[in-house]
Parts: structure tokens; sequence; C-alpha cells
């Protein structure tokens, strides 16, 4: 039998970063991934990070990297109708993004975490939660064919959308919500410059495109695509014409197109289960919610629910409170949901979902009146680099 504080599971960015804060405060983590280390460090997925994720990294240490090779954004281009808006967020919120792949985050975070003294136990088998509502929680797994126990106070659940944690909560204790778009992204990272030097969304009759980056010599790009088809139907060649045929003339004369280095399509899915927490188990992250790719909220609302379920772990440990951790999951959601909101918003403005000619116009109007009012503007730009009042409220404390 092993003993922990707080045993993790799921070893993604999350289920790391959480490690890593709490480590920093003497609190003892065992983290659970059921994968190899090299599957979850080659994993592609978001590339954008709100300046509290920036924030939040430095504050878990693991932000020199990042401070160096990360590209400060600050604006967006939106193109549509055969032009280009761009969105000032430095001018219109005071704040800049920045561009860091997930891939980076988790590998800083993976080399962190090999200095703590506790590694991640990676291919953990069978992963079983029990005495969740008894304050005695139990963790059971079995690794190279020897079955574990771990004691914990606590459970963080971080190990995404199919993992064991949400499904470890009886039914009639959690409620879901849930919206599947009719389309998904097919995405494609190449060794090529980015057409532009900041990031671009594109409405097109043909569908949605994004131009986004890894670095000035690596572009991530993606196309809105059917649900069913398979990546083997898309070459390189069909990629970048469809890629081209939806972006505005000056930019599709000026793409560079070369090799994939990585082609996937991803689903586009809403979903939200609450409350987040089920006695001693915690639900952070992407197992207890999912977002659209579009407004690329998806790991930096996962890292604002770390920065919750931190602080009430910290204020358990030190001070005796509890008070935190009770509302843990109040807090995280009333964040949640506004994500989830923009997200969505986001992604009904800027997709093709019909030919119905009335959508297409309401979608034109949405996108015009951003250059047009500023109070539109300043709504987006707002939302995009991450909503202020959480930081505020918890720097207050
Ligand atoms: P995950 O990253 O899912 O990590 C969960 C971890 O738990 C995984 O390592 C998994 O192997 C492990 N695990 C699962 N089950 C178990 C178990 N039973 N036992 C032990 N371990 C387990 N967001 C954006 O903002 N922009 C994007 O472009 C974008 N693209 C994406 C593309 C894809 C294909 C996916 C799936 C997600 C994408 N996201 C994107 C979302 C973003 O990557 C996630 O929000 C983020 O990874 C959430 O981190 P997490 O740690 O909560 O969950
Ligand atoms: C990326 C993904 C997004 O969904 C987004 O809105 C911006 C950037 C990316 O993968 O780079």
């Amino acid at each position: 039998m092993q003993r922990t504080q707080v045993a993790i599971i799921g070893g993604g960015p999350s289920g790391l970063l959480l490690g890593q804060l709490l480590a920093r405060q003497g609190i003892d983590t065992i983290v659970l991934e059921q994968r190899s280390r090299a599957y979850v460090e080659a994993r592609i997925r978001a590339g954008l990070l709100e300046p509290g994720t920036v924030e939040l990294l430095h504050t878990a240490g693991v932000g020199a990297r990042l401070a160096r090779e990360g590209l400060v954004h600050e604006g967006f281009e939106l193109a549509f109708d055969g032009r280009v808006e761009r969105i000032d967020l430095k001018g219109l919120t005071g704040e800049a993004v920045t561009v860091y792949g997930q891939t980076e985050v988790q590998r800083d975070l993976g080399e962190a975490r090999d200095t703590v003294g506790r590694p991640v136990i990676y291919e953990a088998e069978e992963v079983r939660l029990s005495g969740l509502d008894t304050g005695h929680p139990r963790v059971r797994y079995r690794r190279g064919g020897v079955e574990e126990e771990i004691e914990c106070d606590f459970i963080a659940g971080c190990d995404g959308y199919h993992g064991v944690s949400r499904q470890s909560i009886p039914a009639d204790r959690i409620r879901t919500y849930e919206r599947i778009y009719p389309f998904g992204w097919l995405g494609v990272l190449a060794d090529v410059p980015p057409v532009s030097h900041e990031l671009v969304y594109a409405n097109h009759a043909r569908g949605f495109a994004l131009c986004s980056m890894r670095s000035a010599h690596r572009s991530r790009y993606y196309v809105q695509c059917p649900l069913d088809d398979r990546v083997e139907e898309w070459s390189d060649a069909r990629f970048w014409d469809e890629l081209r045929a939806r972006l505005p003339e000056a930019y599709a004369a000026r793409l560079v197109t070369g090799p994939s280095i990585e082609k996937s399509i991803a689903p586009l899915r809403s979903f939200v289960a609450e409350p987040m927490r089920f006695g001693s188990l915690f639900l952070v992250g992407d197992a207890a919610h999912i977002v659209p790719p579009t407004g690329a909220k998806g790991l930096n609302l996962a890292a604002a629910d770390v920065r919750v379920l931190c602080d009430g772990l910290v204020d358990h440990y030190r001070a005796g409170s509890d008070l935190l951790l009770d509302e843990y999951s109040t807090r995280a959601l009333r964040r949640v949901w506004k994500a989830t909101r923009f997200s969505w918003w986001f992604t009904t403005v800027m997709h093709k979902f019909s030919d119905e000619i009335f959508a297409a116009r309401l979608q034109l109007a949405e996108l015009e009146l951003l250059g047009e009012s500023r109070a539109a503007a300043q709504a987006v730009a707002e939302n995009y680099v991450g909503l202020r009042f959480r930081r505020a409220e918890h720097e207050s404390r």
C-alpha cells in the first residue's frame, strides 16, 4: 500500500501542472498515467496560452523556456467576405496571448516532475477509484502485471474526457450537458513559415479555416471538414488547395506549403459535467468539460481549474480550512460556462453549418459589427485573452 496526500489521475497538462504547484507548497502527490511518457509528450493539441495560464506556469516554476520561446501575440485576424478585420487584443484589453504548443508545456512539466522525487507512474492500467464518499478514498491500478493500491486524502480526476474519474461518480450525483457539432477540424503541422505573423480565423463559403503556428518556421493549419472524413482521404496537396481556397487572396498568394509532419481530424463538442466534485474526488480540465477548439480555451480552462483546486488544497493543508475546497465546483463552473458560451459563439459565427443563406448573412453581420463597434470587439477580446474577474478574485485573496 502506498500513501500520498493527493492522488492525481492523468499525467496530461492538468495533472502535471497540479502536481507541480502542490509540490511547491510541500504537498505530496502521486500521478498515475495510463499511457507511456513518449505517447503523452508527442500528442499535438492546443497552441495558445492566455496570460493567466502563462502566469500560472511561471508560478509552477516552468516558465523559463516559455518566456524565451513563446510568441507573444497582441492581436488576431478575422477573414470574411473577402476582407480582414484585426482584433487588437492589446489595445482592447491591455493583454496579449502567447503561442506555445501544448507539447512544449507537457515537456516542461514532465521535466519539472523529474526533479520532484515522485516520478509519474506511466502505463498504469485498470485504474479504479473507491471510497469516494467515505472520507477514505483509495486508488487501485495494475502495473507490469502487479496490483497496486494507494491510500490518499483526495483524488484529482485529471484524466480527460474518456477517463475513469468522471465515470466513477454515481449517475444520480452528476449531470452532463452536451452539444455535438456536425463537422470536424482537419489539422496539419508543417515546417513552413506561417502565412501571417498573427493568427487568421477565416469564415468562408467552403467552410472555416485557421492559420496558426508553433514558431517562425512551423505552421499549424486547420480546415473544417465533414465528420466522417478520414485522414487518408486528405493528401497534403488536397489540404493545401482547400486551405488556399478559403483564405483571402493576399494570404492565399503568399501561403508556403510543404510536407505535413502531422495530420489529424478532431470532432467538435461542447460538454459540461456538474458538479465537478463528488466526495473526495475533484474533476479537473477535460475530465469535466470539453469546448470546441475555435476559441483556444480547452487547455486554458484546464489550467484555470487547476488554479482553483490548488488554492483549495493549500488552504486545507495550511490553514485547516475547507471553505475554498467546498467552493471548488461553483467557482470553476462560473468560468467554464462563460468559456463554453464563448467557444460556442465563435464556432457558430465562423463555421459553415448548412447552405442556408440567412445563417450566412447573420454570420457576416456579427463579424462586420466587430469592425464597427468597439464594444463588440472588446467583448470578444476580453473572452479571447481570458476573463479577468477570475484572476482579480484570485489576486485579491
Ligand atoms: P488530457 O490532455 O486529455 O489529459 C488526460 C490524461 O489522462 C491523458 O494523458 C490520458 O492518457 C490520461 N488518462 C486517461 N484515462 C486514464 C486512466 N483511466 N488512468 C490514468 N490516466 C488516464 N485545445 C485547444 O485549446 N486548442 C486546440 O487546438 C486543441 N486541440 C485538441 C485536439 C485534440 C485531438 C484533443 C483531444 C484536444 C484538443 N484541445 C485543444 C483540448 C486540449 O488539448 C485539452 O483541453 C487539454 O489537453 C486538457 O488537458 P487535461 O490534462 O485536462 O486532459
Ligand atoms: C490553435 C488552435 C486553436 O483552436 C486556436 O483557436 C488557436 C490556435 C493551435 O493549435 O495553434
